[in-house]
């Protein structure tokens, strides 16, 4: 592609249901945030957009559970999220709203173009009803088994078990979640978008033409949507929240969340533009604007097929040039969940880290999930801290400003002929400038913050060669010099730093006594003059301190016992049965000789067990969590007068006592103490 005259960067619209946490940053918001700061240090035209998806049922449903409309669900969410990303210094230009009319406009012009050039399909089809409340159950309004894995909770969209995009339809059991009835099917129209037809024509192509220069977790995702055969995807919902579709007679339908949300990019951009002075076609409709969408993988095809198709088939707009999706970031070896709040929220943090944002973007930023999901844990983050950010880069600037303000009284000295070492030093500051570029312009933003670091890690080592400290006993001229680019070298450091640590980019500006500067003069030699006066400065970071970190971890620990507590609600007691019922249940103890999987079956195992009395076959349903091979030798405590049944083909003689752990996991139900074969249990 030749260069880019503007640049348009999104970030996914998060929802206005919940608050930010950790895994959001990392997914679609800091790389954006990163990527855009660089391109605005080299004065590119940028639009930087994003804004609250305030549409679909995850957020009616919260509505209807806290009694309020959906209004005040978004209201509220909206303006936590936006001030959580600005405090953060994720630095949009415009952070918009799909509530708002000019959104709704824009998505409802968008979808009557498409509508009269005859894009849609129209189908009339029987769809799931819940009769008590009168609507229709789309999406997450409906829940059943997953017909892929068997979990029973799945959604009408999708099976946040097994990951299956999936239509309620499919689901086996299917229940509102509304009434908690059994839904009936009735007919109603939508209109559907010929994914199948777009694949054919142009789509698929598309996507090929973009293998090389897309991530390969990316296109991968894509091709094997494309392989699977992609189907015509309906755009309304039976819905009274969302944009309503602008057809006449079709009262009561509205736009399907993802038709809508990602046309806010459109509407996003149209208010920015209004604000200040530009034209927003100039970074939509026009071929020397770049594209580019952040978001996390669980966004890929949307971004990928379904909004390239939408904006393909409207016509006039272009498409994304790279969508650098992001995998998932862990919390602590466990998955981030907002229902279990196992999570770092992003407004908790900074009440409990004032003035502390760089450091979590930094450890996020070395953390980033760019290749496979990744694990943020609170003790690296300590130890990025105390160890990297006070350690090389605090220290480096430290050291730097109070021998200038030592020797100089802040005023940088003049240079004076340069060592081999000096212009060695000077040379590396440029390959380092030149590979950082490299780095970020190809989304590799652990790599390139690494890569920032190098340069602190040069000066630390170029302090370290020279000692000043000592020279200046011998050769009050030499420490000039090294005085003089140990400055250029903290000058260039605030350069390029920003874009990772853009608060800590400012401190350093103020401590040197400078503007923000552009990008290019990093690779100078002599950023700033001599006889230029910098400012005293006080610490760059601070060390975080034991105690701060093991608060946060009992937090985290807090919730998961909440979560277990939660979990562990027993059932109620059973019916009583009478003493002689007890007394014919004749319990043992048994040891398993051998196990095996019984084939076909995922959860059974056939068990042969010494029960003291006999050895005799039992079939149980423990796979899931128990493997053959690792229950051989195990006591169990075994109903042996139960009725024989067949299972599978296999007679089962006897029933295995089994419990459920506080994760759901089954384990054995067993005597304290070994115990001999045959002892009875009472
Ligand atoms: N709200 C969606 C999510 O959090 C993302 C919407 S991105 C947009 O998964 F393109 F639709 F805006
Ligand atoms: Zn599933």
């Amino acid at each position: 592609m030749k260069k880019p005259k503007r640049y348009l960067i999104t970030s996914a619209l998060p929802y206005a249901n919940g608050p930010l946490h950790l895994g959001h940053i990392a997914g679609a918001y800091l790389p954006a945030d990163i990527y855009v700061r660089y391109l605005k240090l080299k004065d590119k035209d940028v639009a930087f957009i994003c804004g609250s998806d305030e549409h679909g049922v995850p957020i009616t449903l919260r509505a209807r559970k806290e009694g309020v409309s959906p209004q005040v669900i978004v209201d509220k969410y909206h303006k936590m999220i936006k001030t959580a990303f600005s405090e953060f210094g994720i630095d949009f230009d415009i952070y918009h709203r799909t509530s708002s009319k000019l959104h709704h406009e824009t998505a409802s012009d968008f979808f009557k173009t498409m509508y009269e050039k005859g894009e849609f399909i129209e189908k009339e089809e029987e769809q799931y009803y819940d009769e008590k409340e009168k609507q229709f159950l789309a999406d997450r309004y409906i829940t059943g088994t997953c017909p892929k894995c068997g979990y029973e909770e799945a959604y009408g969209d999708q099976c946040e078990k097994c990951g299956t995009s999936l239509s309620p339809k499919e689901l086996k059991n299917p229940t509102s979640r509304l009434s908690g009835n059994s839904p009936i099917l009735k007919k109603t129209k939508h209109w559907y978008l010929p994914l199948d037809k777009y694949q054919q024509e142009w789509l698929e192509e598309w996507i090929d033409s973009h293998k090389s220069n897309w991530k390969s977790n990316v296109y991968g995702q894509c091709k094997s949507w494309l392989n699977g055969g992609l189907q015509p995807r309906a755009v309304t919902r039976d819905l009274d929240w969302g944009v309503p579709v602008p057809v006449e007679g079709y009262e009561g339908k509205v736009l399907y969340v993802w038709f809508d949300a990602p046309i806010g990019y459109i509407s996003a951009t149209k208010a920015w533009a209004k604000e200040n002075n530009k034209n927003w076609k100039d970074y939509w409709q026009s071929e020397d604007s770049q594209l580019i969408h952040f978001i996390g993988k669980d966004n890929i095809v949307f971004h990928c097929l379904i909004f390239p198709a939408m904006l393909k088939a409207h016509g006039n707009y272009i498409l994304p040039d790279n969508v650098p999706a992001n995998e998932f970031l862990n919390l602590e070896g466990d998955k981030l969940s907002t229902s279990r709040n196992w999570a770092v929220w992003i407004h908790e943090y900074l009440h409990d880290f004032p003035g502390k944002q760089d450091v979590l973007r930094y450890t996020i930023c070395a953390n980033l999930p760019e290749q496979k999901d990744n694990d943020f844990t609170w003790k690296d983050f300590q130890n990025r801290n105390n160890n990297e950010l006070v350690a090389i880069l605090g220290n480096f600037i430290n050291r730097t400003i109070v021998l200038t303000h030592k020797h100089y009284g802040g005023e940088v000295p003049e240079r004076g002929t340069l060592t081999d070492f000096d212009k060695k030093t000077l040379a590396e500051m440029t390959v380092i400038k030149k590979n950082l570029e490299k780095s970020i312009e190809s989304f590799r933003f652990r790599e390139a913050v690494k890569i920032a670091m190098d340069l602190a890690r040069l000066g630390n080592k170029y302090l370290a060669d020279t000692e000043p400290w000592k020279v200046i006993k011998t050769d009050e001229e030499r420490v000039k010099t090294i005085m003089n680019i140990s400055i250029q070298i903290s000058a260039a450091l605030s350069i390029i730093i920003e874009p990772f640590l853009p608060f800590t980019a400012d401190k350093l500006r103020k401590f040197l006594n400078i503007e923000k500067l552009n990008w290019d003069l990093a690779g100078s030699d002599s950023i700033i003059e001599a006889g230029h006066t910098i400012n005293k400065a006080n610490l760059l970071f601070d060390k975080i301190e034991d105690e701060a970190i093991e608060k946060q971890i009992q937090k985290l620990m807090d919730s998961k016992k909440a979560n277990q507590a939660e979990q562990q609600q027993a059932e109620p007691a059973k019916e009583n049965i009478t003493f002689d019922d007890f007394v014919k249940m004749d319990i043992r103890v048994g040891t398993i000789l051998e196990a095996e999987r019984v084939p076909k079956t995922d959860k059974l195992i056939k068990l042969k067990i010494d029960t003291g009395i006999d050895q005799r076959t039992v079939v149980s349903g423990i796979a899931v969590d128990h493997k053959p091979e690792d229950i051989i030798g195990k006591q169990v405590s075994i109903l042996v007068n139960l009725e024989p049944r067949k299972i599978r083909g296999i007679v089962s003689q006897g029933m295995i006592l089994m419990a459920e752990d506080a994760s759901g996991k089954l384990v054995f139900a067993v005597p304290e103490v070994k115990t001999s074969n045959g002892a009875s249990i009472k």
